[in-house]
């Protein structure tokens, strides 16, 4: 079936682009577009045109699996300039999400008529692109650049009631009526020759104040360095203003073919389609049915249990949680309390919301309040004596049926599972710090997991809008693994001679948000040193000793003054210095390629070893880990794309190179055969 068809209605013809899943613009849509557009000019008795789209969402932009192929015509840009000079009224209905190509559509379009349920934006440059169809000199024309410029910047999109307020659409309506309503407004503008035609408008664009550029890229600086998608956006957004349409459009082409053809944006369509292979796992039966998940038991009220309880909080299912003693629930349920209050403060969440969930908490100090739950997570204490303990008394009132799962960090989830009589039931359940924030959730697959409990962790997750990985059992899964592998070379360096602050700015610059030492003063060095058992055999416990606890005593690796601005230290240098003495290592300049090499690389080969051993299923699914977990810049790909990208061979050279100097370090077989092989991790 051709994936646009027209129909009239009285005076109106009604083109509708059925192209399932999400109706990308491929060339297929584009030339149906283009054909309705001639019908409805060559037809005199056409009097005005709605174009909609059929299934869940109005266009979802350009095919994405398209780039990087040979064009094939017509192009976007042509077949949005034919709409727009149709010669008749043109009304865009858009239902789900009008995004990217889909977004510049509707902005060709004359009016635009949305659900109230819909959203709409320019995602582009998280595909390391800019809108290439117009976007950028459409929609500043309609909304102004002051608000046009941080959606095409940032690619966020805004809901129909903001769009409403800020006049990209004309009128809001319901899902069930929005033809018959779009048809309406059609037939109310038939015939007329004033529509507004967005690449005319300049009252828009006139009234940009002076500095608005000069003052975005300031203020946005740190946020957008090393990345070219934002610095294009601005400068297109900037032709918009300066520049008449036909010349700012030629503009926005040149910066998108550049852009389309660059690295970043090949490592950012990357992360698109490998963020949608994580949530697949190989080998489930396709039709098995995810359990229903209606309440959930958490057994610890720390840092990661209320989070963890957020999530569900939010999303509408009940939890009770389960503390040792009434004082640890009572701190767990305020700090809960505290989080919502300031997520309302900043007005992401109304005090009625705030109500609603705090509404779906109970707690509990016996056990027996868990047994009508469908999930039980454990994050108590990262000891497996204790995480046994909890396992074997869950066994015993949990029903049959229900998921009992685990939020440790590195513990054997298999070890785990033992303790009970169902291990099949068991599963991993790793979030990431703070639970209720960070997107990763690692799905832990024991031995004995079934597929049905698997399947039912993958699903839970989307729906409390995590990012899930799945991973297999061993030490630290996926992402601590390689962080593992990161920390020990790190470690190494310092000894070696390198400074703390060479080693955070060398990560830094490479994009990370930030270094192992500025990470380690943040949490607390602190975190696990017991001062009873402390004997001075670590840096970090030296460090401890000596009042150096991270951010919140003043100093850890780094002085801090009030503000948190952070400067090297001659004690911590003396106290390095001392042991990589009496350890016998010499210390040396290291320079910032060889600290790059030897951090990177080491976390490269880790992550081959992880796949060769089938931990992960596929090198994107590491990559996905990294970059939602740990902060890996978006636009280098993860660090299996950033490999392949830099050659395998390159990374095995660099490892023999260094491998005198790694700890622990074992190649891996897989990264020593493709890189002879001259192939990659991610196809
Ligand atoms: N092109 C090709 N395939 C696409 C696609 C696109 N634009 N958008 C989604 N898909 C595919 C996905 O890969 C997925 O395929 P799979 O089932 O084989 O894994 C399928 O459609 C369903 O996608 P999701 O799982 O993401 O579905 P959701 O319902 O969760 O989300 C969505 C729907 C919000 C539309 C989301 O898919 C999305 O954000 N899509 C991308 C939007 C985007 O970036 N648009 C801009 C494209 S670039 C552009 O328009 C350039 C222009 O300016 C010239
Ligand atoms: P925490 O120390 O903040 O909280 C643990 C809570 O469990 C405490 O409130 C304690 O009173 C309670 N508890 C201990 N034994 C219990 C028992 N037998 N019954 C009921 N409650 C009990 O620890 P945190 O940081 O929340 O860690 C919990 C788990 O999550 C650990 O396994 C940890 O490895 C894992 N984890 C921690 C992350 C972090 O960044 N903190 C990240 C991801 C996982």
């Amino acid at each position: 079936m051709a994936p646009v068809s027209t129909r009239l209605d009285g005076n109106i013809l009604v083109v509708t682009a059925d192209n399932p899943p999400v109706n990308a613009l491929s060339a297929a849509v584009r030339g149906g577009l283009a054909d309705a557009i001639a019908q409805a000019r060559a037809d005199a008795g056409i009097k005005a045109v709605v174009i909609r789209a059929a299934g869940r969402t109005f266009f979802a932009g350009a095919d994405i699996t398209e780039f990087g192929k040979p064009p094939v015509e017509p192009g976007l840009p042509e077949v949005i300039d034919l709409i727009e000079q149709c010669g008749k009224p043109v009304v865009a209905a858009i239902h789900g999400t009008a995004l990217g190509g889909g977004l510049e559509v509707a902005l060709g379009c004359h009016y635009r008529i949305a659900t109230a349920t819909a959203s709409m934006g320019l995602p582009e440059v998280k595909l390391g692109i800019l809108p290439g169809a117009g976007g950028t000199q459409r929609l500043p024309r309609v909304i102004g650049v002051a608000d046009a410029l941080p959606m095409i910047v940032t690619g966020a999109p805004i809901p129909a009631g903001k769009a409403l307020a800020k006049g990209l659409v004309d009128r809001l309506t319901e899902d069930a009526s929005l033809e018959a309503d779009a048809i309406a407004f059609a037939n109310e503008v038939a015939g007329c020759t004033d529509y507004p035609i967005s690449s005319r408008r300049s009252d828009k664009t006139a009234a940009t104040p002076a500095g608005v550029f000069e003052d975005y890229r300031a203020a946005n600086a740190a946020r957008l360095r090393g990345q070219d998608a934002p610095q294009a956006c601005i400068e297109a957004v900037e032709a918009a203003v300066s520049l008449p349409f036909a010349e700012g459009a030629a503009k926005e082409r040149t910066l998108f073919l550049k852009l389309v053809a660059g690295a970043q944006s090949k490592a950012l369509r990357h992360v698109f389609f490998a963020e949608r292979a994580a949530a697949k796992i190989d080998g489930l039966p396709p039709d098995l049915k995810p359990l229903a998940i209606a309440k959930v038991g958490i057994i610890g009220a720390g840092t990661m249990g209320g989070g963890i309880a957020m999530n569900f909080l939010s999303a509408g299912i009940p939890v009770v949680m389960l503390e040792r003693d009434q004082p640890a629930l009572d701190r767990g349920v305020s700090i809960i309390r505290k989080n919502y209050d300031a997520t309302a403060a900043k007005g992401r969440m109304s005090a009625g919301q705030v109500g609603t969930a705090m509404g779906l908490l109970t707690t509990s100090l016996d056990y027996a309040a868990l047994a009508d739950c469908d999930l039980i997570i454990e994050a108590v204490f990262e000891t497996m004596e204790i995480k046994r303990e909890v396992f074997a008394r869950l066994d015993k009132v949990a029903r049959p049926g229900a998921i009992l799962a685990t939020n440790t960090s590195y513990l054997n989830v298999d070890e785990i599972a033992a303790a009970t009589s169902r291990p099949d039931w068991v599963i991993g359940l790793h979030f990431f710090s703070p639970a209720n924030v960070m997107k990763l959730l690692e799905v832990v697959r024991g031995a004995k997991t079934s597929p049905l409990v698997l399947a039912t962790g993958m699903a839970l997750a989307r729906r409390i809008g995590k990012i899930a990985v799945m991973s297999g059992v061993c030490h630290g899964f996926i992402g601590n693994r390689i962080l593992a592998a990161r920390t020990r070379e790190a470690n190494a360096l310092l000894m070696e001679g390198a400074r703390p602050a060479d080693i955070d700015r060398v990560l830094t610059t490479f994009g990370l948000p930030m270094g192992p030492f500025q990470m380690a003063d943040l949490a607390g060095l602190d975190l696990g040193w017991d001062p009873a058992k402390s004997s001075g055999s670590t840096i970090r416990e030296v460090l401890c000793e000596r009042g150096r606890r991270g951010q919140k005593t003043g100093k850890g690796f780094y002085d801090y003054d009030e503000k948190r601005n952070r400067t090297a230290s001659a004690e911590v240098d003396a106290i390095i210095a001392e042991f990589a003495a009496r350890s016998g290592k010499e210390q040396r300049v290291i320079d910032d390629q060889e600290i790059r090499e030897r951090l990177l690389y080491p976390m490269v080969n880790e992550g081959a070893l992880i796949l060769e051993e089938g931990i992960a299923q596929r090198a994107s699914d590491i990559d996905i880990v990294w970059l939602n977990g740990y902060g890996w810049p978006a636009w280098r790909g993860g660090p299996m794309f950033w490999a392949d990208n830099i050659g395998l061979d390159v990374v095995l050279k660099g490892l023999e190179k260094h491998a005198p100097h790694l700890t622990d370090f074992r190649l891996s077989g897989l990264l020593r055969d493709k890189a002879a092989a001259g192939g990659r991790f991610n196809g």
